[in-house]
């Protein structure tokens, strides 16, 4: 399906976001990770400069760098105005304020876009969207979800979340998946159902995690294979 950039808010994390928000150690970064709707992060271009194999996929990645350059421009004025307008319902002690957190997105975009070519050439920024996926099975130990699947829960139904995570699981021995709460900062609709369903193949859990800035967003779910421990 061709993508509407206008329907996209092009706002990146930092690797250092993505080690907190997937609790990831150095055994996991030693592992290939797929970045399943990576978009603007940087945690491919930074995680490449500290030698770790990302693979980042994403429908934003048919546009040029700057046209993603010129969509997060005309939509950032607008996004860090309703995040003052609301600053009770995000904690600050990761990003300071809402300016901080403006200027954080701006660095991240930069880092991304400087290594946006390169990596294209190298295949590490791939065209695709969920829920079909571009690769062979159990390709990668490791699928992070970043700020994408039950964050958008208004947009894409249950249906949509099952069969994607169906997907990322036929690519990936393990998946893990923050925040999982909307937009509106509730937990997702759709968090129950889809635990329920993957409980009676893989291990499903709700696990803590070092990182909140949606109030009560402190948490990620993780579904991997099951260990038989016979
Ligand atoms: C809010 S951004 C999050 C970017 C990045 N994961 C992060 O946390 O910094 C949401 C991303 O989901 C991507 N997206 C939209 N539809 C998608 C789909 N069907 N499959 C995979 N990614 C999708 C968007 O293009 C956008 O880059």
């Amino acid at each position: 399906m061709a993508m509407v950039l206008e329907k996209v808010v092009p706002f990146g994390r930092s690797l250092d976001e993505y080690q907190k928000m997937f609790n990831l150690t150095a055994t996991d970064f030693a592992k290939p990770i797929l970045g399943v709707g990576d978009g603007p992060a940087s945690f491919n271009a930074e995680g490449t400069k500290c030698g770790c194999t990302i693979t980042s996929i994403d429908p934003i990645y048919e546009f040029t760098g700057a046209e993603i350059q010129a969509r997060f421009a005309a939509v950032v004025d607008d996004i860090i105005a309703q995040i003052e307008a609301t600053s009770d319902d995000w904690i600050w002690s990761y990003h300071g304020s809402p300016a901080e957190l403006r200027a954080n997105r701006e660095k991240v975009l930069a880092a991304f876009l400087e290594d946006y070519e390169i990596g294209k050439q190298e295949r590490r920024y791939i065209t695709a969207e969920l829920p079909v996926l571009p690769f062979e099975s159990k390709q990668f130990p490791l699928a992070l979800c970043s700020h994408f699947l039950f964050l958008y829960s208004d947009h894409f139904d249950v249906e949509f979340h099952i069969q994607s995570i169906q997907e990322i699981l036929r690519v990936a021995d393990e998946v893990r998946i923050f925040p999982l709460l909307t937009l509106m900062l509730k937990r997702s609709p759709h968090l129950d159902p889809v635990i329920q369903y993957f409980q009676k193949s893989y291990d499903a859990s709700i696990q803590p995690v070092d990182y909140e800035l949606q109030k009560g967003g402190n948490e990620m779910l993780v579904i991997r294979e099951v260990i038989d421990m016979s």
